[in-house]
């Protein structure tokens, strides 16, 4: 469904206010794939920002001033994306870039100034809409996930304790495709699988 007509909205594209979990792709020298917070504080304008540690998003988006955004609900996308880069099976479109399992996708533009990128909303589509309870499992992949990059990148022992934590609810709460994020983040931390 095209959002047509109108000055676009975030809203339009599922954002909430508050930190929006979402995959963003950036163009490098291969297309590159990160479970990003966007940061929204209006939903009904267009703009909206991301805190960018140092990784290959923030340098991607310094050269091309572009960031797609993808919203998933799929454990494995974002346990995947967290540690590599998503290679062309996954996508059902490259441009604009499109996973599979895709509810919308959105096209930014923007600048990185300091710790933030600051975006701007451009185009975007909606392809599904989806009736989904809350499942504390997938909930707990993300937070998991969370620290689990935080781990890999800084090794405090603290961020490891987290990961089993969360690891310990989504084992629980979880479905198959749950599990299946979590042998991907036991192997990205090096816990036992
Ligand atoms: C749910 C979630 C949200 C994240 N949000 C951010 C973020 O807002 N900014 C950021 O720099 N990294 C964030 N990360 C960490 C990056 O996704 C991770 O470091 C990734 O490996 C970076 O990939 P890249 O080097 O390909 O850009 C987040 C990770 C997860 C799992």
């Amino acid at each position: 469904m095209e959002i047509q007509n109108h000055k676009l909205r975030l809203a339009d594209f599922g954002f909430q206010n508050g930190i929006n979990e979402v995959i963003g792709i950036t163009q490098g020298e291969w297309i590159n794939t990160a479970p990003l917070g966007l940061i929204v504080e209006d939903a009904e304008a267009d703009k909206a920002k991301i805190r960018l540690y140092s990784n290959h998003t923030r340098k991607n988006l310094e050269r091309e001033g572009v960031l797609w955004v993808n919203i998933v609900h799929d454990p494995i996308v974002f346990a995947l994306a967290s540690f590599e880069d998503l290679d062309a099976e996954w996508f059902s479109s490259l441009k604009p870039p499109i996973l599979k399992n895709s509810l919308a996708w959105c096209r930014m533009e923007g600048e990185v100034k300091g710790a933030f990128a600051l975006l701007q909303l451009k185009d975007g589509e909606v392809l599904q809409r989806e009736v989904k309870a809350v499942n504390r499992g997938f909930n707990a992949v993300i937070e998991a996930l969370v620290h689990a990059t935080r781990y890999v990148s800084l090794k405090k022992p603290e961020m490891l304790e987290k990961v089993e934590y969360y690891i310990g609810i989504a084992e629980k709460c979880g479905g198959e495709r749950e599990r299946e994020a979590i042998e991907i983040i036991k192997k990205n931390v090096g816990l036992e699988i």
